[in-house]
């Protein structure tokens, strides 16, 4: 069997994570299986997927290609930047064609909207199509219309939570379209390990013993929510004793999907927090500064697709908080393994954050809690036993009937 996996992007954010996540599981479940990365640009994520056994090829998008983008943006902004890249685009296709070609897929899986679509249009005529879906195509002007266009072309959609499903499903009702949550190493997500000193890393001297560290770990996109989370602080009683961490940097090439890290520090200046927090700029293994926090925040303004950290902030046994909408909610139990807030709604938030910094107590509960969770809802073996029986049924190898049942929507 031999599995092309395609990616546009180098960085490893979070739907990149995912996929060397799956990747890895597949490779440990099936090591005579050859397969093979094709990434949209070079990055980290080329060297990783080398180090997993899979053979990777970097072949560069175009430039206008690289930085199209519509989330957030109008229709007629997105179908202008779309022009602008229609002819880099046909060419690249032409060229992903030879590639797929060449490679002689017997099942291509593809990450992220641009290879959904471009695939669709390059894959070789037997080679059936999966589409792992992370976002939330509805929003996406362009991306809907094109997706709708090709999903003729795919034989089926993955979406990382239910709530993404049901919104493939909406927007492109014929597909079949399963759900298969994200799964992580929860050898290196574990309360266990080392921990990073956050303050060094942010340029802050030592905090004092008993400081509560809390933190949001995210891309710098608009919708993670750090203006929420900064809001939120500045809401706390100033002898609260916390200290507060943002930690990621800019990733991506998108255009204006971001924010920057001065952006984001001028913000707590006017916020009059500057001293309580720390921002300690891309960190390649979060696994150790999450171990270093007390509390992860999630603050997500639009719903959440999934959440990733969320799952890995349960794995290290940290207390989350939660922002309440999308696919994130599909994670977590409110109360039990984390707290949550509406999405944007820093005042609650800035309550959840205070009672957390002042009960330990609630604190360990809920670790200990979403550690459990975590161990049976995001093992990263589930990965390759959900999507193995459907490799092996879309290339004929297995009846439909044998194949264990997914979350479908319907
Ligand atoms: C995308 C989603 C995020 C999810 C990740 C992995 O980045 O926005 O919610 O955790 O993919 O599936």
């Amino acid at each position: 069997m031999r599995v092309v996996y395609l990616n546009p992007c180098g960085p490893m954010g979070g739907a990149e994570m995912s996929l060397l996540d799956l990747m890895a599981s597949v490779r440990a479940a099936e090591p005579s299986w050859q397969l093979a990365l094709v990434l949209g640009e070079d990055g980290p994520l080329a060297e990783k997927a080398k180090a997993a056994v899979v053979q990777t090829i970097v072949a560069p998008f175009p430039r206008a290609l690289a930085r199209l983008g519509d989330s957030g943006s109008g229709p007629a902004r997105a179908l202008w930047s779309a022009l602008r890249a229609a002819f880099g685009t046909i060419r690249y296709a032409s060229k992903l064609r030879r590639i797929l070609a060449e490679l002689q897929p017997d099942i291509l899986h593809t990450n992220g909207f641009k290879m959904h679509v471009l695939a669709a249009w390059a894959r070789p005529e037997n080679a059936p199509l999966i589409w792992h879906v992370r976002d939330y195509a509805s929003t996406r002007s362009l991306m809907r219309r094109l997706l709708r266009l090709s999903a003729g072309r795919c034989s089926v959609a993955i979406g990382n939570s239910l709530s993404v499903a049901t919104d493939i499903q909406k927007v492109c009702p014929q597909l079949e379209t399963l759900c298969v949550y994200n799964a992580i190493d929860l050898k290196r997500y574990s309360p266990l390990g080392e921990k990073m000193d956050l303050d060094a890393l942010s340029g802050l001297a030592p905090a004092p013993a008993g400081t509560v560290r809390v933190g949001l770990a995210a891309t710098l996109a608009h919708w993670k929510g750090h203006a929420v989370f900064l809001r939120a602080l500045a809401r706390l009683p100033q002898d609260l004793p916390y200290r507060a961490y943002v930690i990621g940097g800019a990733l991506y090439q998108t255009a204006n999907s971001q924010r920057t890290l001065d952006e984001l520090r001028a913000l707590a200046a006017a916020l009059g927090i500057a001293d309580k927090v720390g921002f300690t700029g891309y960190i390649a293994d979060t696994s150790g500064a999450i171990r270093a926090l007390d509390v992860l925040v999630h603050a997500s303004t639009q719903p959440e697709p999934f959440g990733r950290v969320i799952a890995e902030g349960m794995a290290c046994g940290r207390a989350v908080i939660c922002s309440a909408a999308g696919g994130a909610i599909e994670l977590i139990e409110e109360g039990r393994n984390a707290l949550t807030h509406p999405p944007g709604d820093h005042e609650t938030l800035a309550a959840r954050i205070a009672d957390l910094v002042r009960d330990p107590e609630l604190r360990a509960r809920l670790g200990r809690a979403g550690r459990i969770t975590a161990e049976r809802r995001f093992e990263r073996s589930r990965l390759a036993e959900e999507v193995i029986p459907l490799y092996l049924r879309l290339t004929g190898h297995l009846a439909p009937q044998t194949e264990p049942r997914l979350a479908a929507t319907r």
